[in-house]
């Protein structure tokens, strides 16, 4: 007798071959989605680049609707792979695809709350989130309270009975604080609220909210997970029960082009590579450039405070390719440093194998006043670095022969 049919939509999910339990991560990146009895032996699979699909049973409404594709917004063959190696790399039950970290934020926020609720939220959270947060939720009547990093060290008293969602980043953009997500998971689950963290600049290899107790991670796989610049996706992991409320039926639309999709694939291969020697980029150039005469703080995951070091070394099995410069010769120095760089693009965004340098206080943070800037420890002569996969010896290289161009003559006020 053939199995029950899953219902027509997005429930149905791909199977795959199980791998040996003793497979490691870059084997399991590699080799963990393959199905070449589909795909007419293919080592690579193709890109179905179609927005619909043949319907066998039009006039059908039997279970077996439920085996077959129906349209792209729901569900396409080219985004299983994928979405399988996401579901894994988190550990969730289940996993979607968006078109863009934006995308899976936003259907995850619409899609859990409701007129009255409290949503609590880290202030230093990523631009389009807070915006999303502070600027639409309150028209749907569904209000937010923010948590200073102060307070970010006790949930205990920020969380209350009624707070229907918590929404969280570590290490926070882009002063890399590091949040203790295993603590504010049990606090939330205690108070009866949902606790969601956006796992963008850890990524999954060097953290997984998941097994610290959060019950939903999402991702701008635009960044590490994507990894090259040049594909936009997002993501959302967690259980069964709480996926089917995330847009199940897509109206909200934001889901991915199967080409993108496929782009993600290929990347997805590579990603324990990339963030090992990302993790070790940021190391050699944080270590470098702290003694720096130019630079008068660095900002890395745990760096500047014993408590954060203690939950980073717990929480985090790597620190990441992301760190924050604040230049000794005030914003004046940013113009000549930044000109200087010959391998570090200076764009927003980050993740890619490629670096980048960008200045917060006109980019990703421009919306904020001075006084709010200055509140989360931004100033104009903070330069964010996303270190990419180039030789550590060569950044390292090209960042001090840039900053040596930047001087540090005269400090200047913040
Ligand atoms: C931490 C974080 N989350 C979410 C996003 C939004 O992702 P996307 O640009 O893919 O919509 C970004 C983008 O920079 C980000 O840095």
């Amino acid at each position: 007798m053939s199995d029950p049919a899953p219902p027509v939509g997005r429930a149905r999910r791909a199977s795959f071959d199980p791998l040996p339990e003793w497979a490691g991560i870059a084997t399991r990146l590699v080799h963990g989605t393959r199905r070449p009895e589909l795909n007419a032996g293919a080592v690579v699979g193709p890109i179905y680049q179609t927005s619909t699909f043949h319907f066998p049973a039009a006039h059908s409404e039997s279970a077996d609707r439920g085996r077959v594709y129906l349209y792209t917004r729901l569900e396409n063959p080219t985004l299983e792979g994928p979405t399988e190696t996401i579901r894994q790399l988190e550990g969730g039950e289940e996993a979607r695809l968006f078109s863009s970290g934006m995308g899976a934020i936003s259907a995850t926020i619409l899609s859990l709350v409701r007129s009255g609720d409290e949503v609590v939220a880290l202030r230093d959270l990523y631009g389009g989130t807070l915006d999303l947060l502070s600027e639409l939720l309150p028209r749907f009547g569904v209000r937010v309270r923010w948590v200073t990093a102060a307070e970010a060290a006790v949930p205990e008293q920020v969380i209350r009975r009624g707070t229907r969602l918590v929404w969280l980043e570590s290490p926070t953009n882009p002063t890399l604080s590091v949040v203790d997500l295993r603590r504010w998971a049990e606090v939330a689950d205690d108070a009866g609220a949902l606790l969601a963290v956006d796992n963008t600049f850890a990524t999954p290899i060097n953290q997984n909210p998941l097994a610290l107790g959060a019950d939903l991670v999402v991702h701008s796989a635009t960044k590490y997970l994507a990894g090259h610049s040049d594909v936009l996706s997002g993501a959302v992991v967690g259980p069964s029960a709480l996926l089917e409320r995330i847009d199940a039926k897509g109206y909200l639309g934001s889901s991915p082009d199967p080409f993108a999709a496929f782009l993600l694939a290929r990347s997805l291969k590579t990603l324990s590579l990339r963030v090992a020697r990302q993790n070790e980029n940021g190391r050699r150039v944080v270590d470098a450039l702290a003694r720096h005469p130019a630079v008068r703080q660095v900002f890395y995951p745990g760096r500047n405070d014993p408590r954060e070091e203690e939950i980073a070394a717990r929480q985090m099995r790597g620190r990441g390719g992301m760190i924050s410069l604040s230049l000794r010769g005030g914003p004046s120095a940013v113009d000549p440093f930044l000109r200087r760089l010959r391998f570090v693009h200076v764009a927003s965004s980050l993740g890619s194998v490629e670096s980048l340098a960008s200045v917060p206080a006109i980019t990703s943070h421009r919306h904020l006043t001075a006084a709010e800037l200055a509140d989360r420890g931004i100033d104009a002569s903070m330069v964010r670095l996303s270190l990419g996969v180039e030789e550590p010896g060569d950044l390292v290289r090209d960042l001090t022969e840039a900053l040596d161009a930047a001087g540090h003559r005269s400090e200047a006020p913040l």
